[in-house]
């Protein structure tokens, strides 16, 4: 897997030493999932989802984690997925798991850099993501990148006690070209 380096923050392929970190963010429902369903593996299914990742298209495990360039910590972790079993396309997923580490565009720039190394290394034509209609940090993050809001589903995500609606973006292989707007 390769390494992607941004202006501010660098994604590489995670190693053993990361794994009890980003798993005790995955044991913090605060951290991981405000506006998301909480599950937790136990660490040894955690790690083996992590192993497993590159050649399963459908894991859910995080493929990169994000550090900051300065001084290398691991301030978050990101992935994709083909959601569906017959279109072709790739959802994106993003954490921040150092809270103090949100709000400076290290986020936006993981998701364009990941964005990117999809429509470099993969066929499909469009990139997706899907976010609760009330994480507004998510969803500014990827309008920032180009990708636009192309419908709701409703009541499709179970959390917190409740149903929630969701956002689905997508951004075209054509329209990332055409236009960087930021990250
Ligand atoms: C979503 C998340 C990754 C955003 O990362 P981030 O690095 O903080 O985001 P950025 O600094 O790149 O900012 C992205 C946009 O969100 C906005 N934003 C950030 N924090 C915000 C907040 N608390 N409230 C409102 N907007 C916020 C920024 O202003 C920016 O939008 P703008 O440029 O249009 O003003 C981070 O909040 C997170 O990890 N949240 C918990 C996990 C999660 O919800 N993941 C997404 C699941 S779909």
């Amino acid at each position: 897997m390769a390494v992607l380096e941004g202006p501010a923050v660098r994604l590489r392929p995670p190693v053993a030493a990361d794994l009890e970190g980003i798993f005790a963010w995955y044991n913090d429902p605060d951290i991981v999932a405000p506006f998301d369903r909480f599950a937790t593996d136990t660490f040894d299914d955690f790690a083996r989802s992590v192993a497993e990742a590159p050649g399963d298209p459908v894991s859910l495990a995080p493929r990169y984690v994000v550090e900051t360039r300065t001084d290398g910590a691991v301030v978050g972790v990101v992935g994709h997925y083909r959601p569906h079993p017959v279109l072709e396309f790739i959802d994106v997923w993003y954490i921040l798991g150092r809270p103090a580490a949100r709000g400076r565009g290290y986020g936006r720039e993981a998701v364009g850099l990941l964005t990117d190394h999809l429509f470099a290394t993969e066929t499909v034509e469009r990139v997706g993501a899907t976010c609760d209609v009330e994480n507004v940090p998510s969803y500014r993050l990827l309008e920032g990148l180009g990708y636009r809001r192309e419908g709701t589903l409703r009541a499709a995500l179970f959390h917190h006690s409740a149903w929630h609606d969701v956002y689905v973006y997508g951004l075209t292989r054509a329209e990332r070209s055409s236009a960087r707007p930021r990250a």
